[in-house]
């Protein structure tokens, strides 16, 4: 595929109109099967952006975890199992591309999850492989079970699924059941760690409680909710500075939080994330969760929220340490907007759904106020600390870019694709300009415009990485992002 066409519809995919109908969750009418020729276009520009993604990939990487788009080159920065195939299952489903799909399950039943050659993360590895195989199970064995003709393709995806789990439990085998992260699965050791990050701890129920519901064995379900029970009731009360919000890390041999810094950024996001996603998963079951959510959401509205003083309306989240608040974020906490749009939804409460859509207003701005239309990976707006080069930002935009890099964070999407699903308006949506650096960012040739990236054709079958590919660093040590 050329990139003029791509270019093309992409623009169509950032400016055309609203479909006709009022999305929202719950709603049994999915929202790409609508008629609307621009709904419809818009598929096709996302559908042909990722096969020309998984085309440079299987060309140029496959099997290996990535493709390297500037030297053609791959890295095997996730096992070396084939991440970005796994990782890519679901949405390759989603999009009714049965090549693909058969491709990637293929190689699922090949991967031997007992061997590699580098440290597994216990976090990175259930997120994307277990996530990737468990969603594709679900999808295959559900609302997409005409895609693929042989049963027993699928029912590998849980058998291996399975593989992979009993490899990764002994993980869990510590004194408290809090698990180490950082393995050696072919020695059984770790990396000698003696506290865990709150986002690597609780981002684990949701994928190690839908094996057991699948394969009828408790086991992960219990290591997994174990380890999560010492955030769900944290100790020392200190480490509980307001009703939910918790500190950073837990001591993996007593299950106790060693410090009470809060945040939603980076290490600690994705355990707020999970608390409504596994209430939504299970009502019955996860109501505990769907509490401490609640509590941590208006903990947050109340004690986090935070407006810069050159800009009062708009919303940031800062974070808390010891009466002190730090007033910088981060690109990968943009998820919070969607995680009280998603949260005020389902519990139908009106105050979470606007603080939501504040939020994701904020991030939109981070984005729609920058010379390349992407938001930065960090940014502050601590007037002690502004940069004089960045002072006129910082008057117009209410913030200034402490990290200017930009690595496909997925984050801020979920979040618009949940306001336009609760509001139904497309006010906040990446602008044409944004998917234009965007896709020249991504081939990572700096000061390249689209102009002459159109006449570079021979870069052009790989600048695209694979949606969900580069979540990366998301929960990842606090210490590893700063
Ligand atoms: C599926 O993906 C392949 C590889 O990118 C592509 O050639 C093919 O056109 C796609 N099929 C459909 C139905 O989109
Ligand atoms: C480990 O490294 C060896 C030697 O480089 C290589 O042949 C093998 O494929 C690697 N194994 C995995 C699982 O990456
Ligand atoms: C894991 O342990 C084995 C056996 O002790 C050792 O040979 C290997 O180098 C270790 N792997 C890593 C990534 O440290
Ligand atoms: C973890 O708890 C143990 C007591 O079980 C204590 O000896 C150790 O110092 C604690 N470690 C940290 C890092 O707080
Ligand atoms: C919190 O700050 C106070 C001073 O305001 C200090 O005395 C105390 O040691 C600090 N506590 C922690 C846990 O850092
Ligand atoms: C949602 O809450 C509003 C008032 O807060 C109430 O009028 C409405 O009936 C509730 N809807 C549901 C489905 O519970
Ligand atoms: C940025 O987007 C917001 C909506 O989120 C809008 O109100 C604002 O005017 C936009 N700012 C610029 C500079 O385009």
């Amino acid at each position: 595929m050329h990139l003029p066409s791509l270019s093309l519809s992409l623009t169509a995919l950032a400016i055309a109109s609203p479909s006709a109908a009022y999305p929202h969750f719950g709603s049994s009418q999915p929202v790409l099967h609508s008629n609307s020729d621009t709904t419809q276009s818009r598929a096709d520009a996302i559908k042909a952006a990722f096969s020309h993604a998984w085309d440079g990939y299987l060309q140029y990487a496959f099997p290996h975890d990535e493709l390297h788009p500037v030297s053609n080159g791959y890295g095997d920065s996730r096992n070396g199992w084939g991440a970005s195939a796994v990782d890519a299952l679901s949405t390759a489903v989603i999009m009714r591309n049965a090549t693909i799909v058969n491709q990637i399950l293929d190689h699922v039943a090949k991967i031997d999850y007992s061997k590699t050659n580098t440290t597994v993360s216990l976090f990175e590895t259930t997120i994307r492989y277990l996530g990737g195989m468990l969603s594709g199970y679900d999808l295959l064995k559900g609302p997409v079970s005409d895609l693929v003709q042989d049963s027993s393709k699928i029912d590998v995806l849980l058998t291996q699924s399975k593989n992979l789990a009993d490899v990764l439990k002994f993980a869990f085998d510590t004194p408290s059941g809090v698990p180490y992260n950082n393995l050696n699965i072919t020695s059984g050791g770790n990396d000698g760690a003696k506290t865990n990050g709150l986002a690597v701890t609780g981002t684990l129920a949701l994928e190690w409680t839908r094996l057991s519901d699948l394969t009828g064995d408790t086991t992960y379900a219990d290591l997994s909710q174990k380890a999560e029970s010492y955030l769900l009731n944290p100790q020392p009360k200190s480490a509980e500075p307001f009703p939910g919000l918790v500190g950073s890390n837990i001591n993996i041999s007593n299950g106790q939080f060693t410090d009470a810094q809060v945040s939603w950024n980076g290490g600690d996001d994705s355990y707020y994330e999970y608390l409504i996603k596994m209430y939504v998963y299970d009502p019955k079951r996860f109501g505990l969760y769907k509490d401490r959510w609640v509590a941590a959401a208006q903990s947050t509205m109340q004690h986090l929220a935070s407006h810069p003083s050159s800009r009062p309306d708009l919303t940031f989240l800062a974070s808390y340490n010891n009466g002190t608040l730090g007033l910088s974020s981060q690109h990968l906490t943009c998820f919070d907007g969607g995680s009280f749009l998603l949260g005020g939804t389902v519990l139908n409460r009106t105050d979470f759904i606007n603080f939501g859509l504040d939020l994701v207003s904020g991030c939109h701005d981070t984005y729609n106020s920058t010379l390349t239309g992407i938001g930065p990976e960090s940014f502050s707006w601590d007037t002690s600390d502004i940069p004089s080069s960045q002072q006129s930002l910082y008057e117009k935009a209410g913030f200034y870019i402490t990290s200017g890099a930009y690595i496909l964070r997925p984050e801020v999407i979920e979040s618009f694709y949940y306001a336009w699903r609760v509001t139904g308006q497309e006010t906040v949506s990446l602008s044409p300009h944004s998917i234009r650096s965007i896709v020249t960012n991504n081939i990572l040739v700096p000061g390249l415009d689209l102009e002459r990236i159109q006449r570079r054709q021979r870069l052009l079958p790989h600048q695209l990485r694979i949606f969900r590919s580069d979540r990366r660093e998301r929960g990842q040590r606090r210490q590893s992002i700063r």
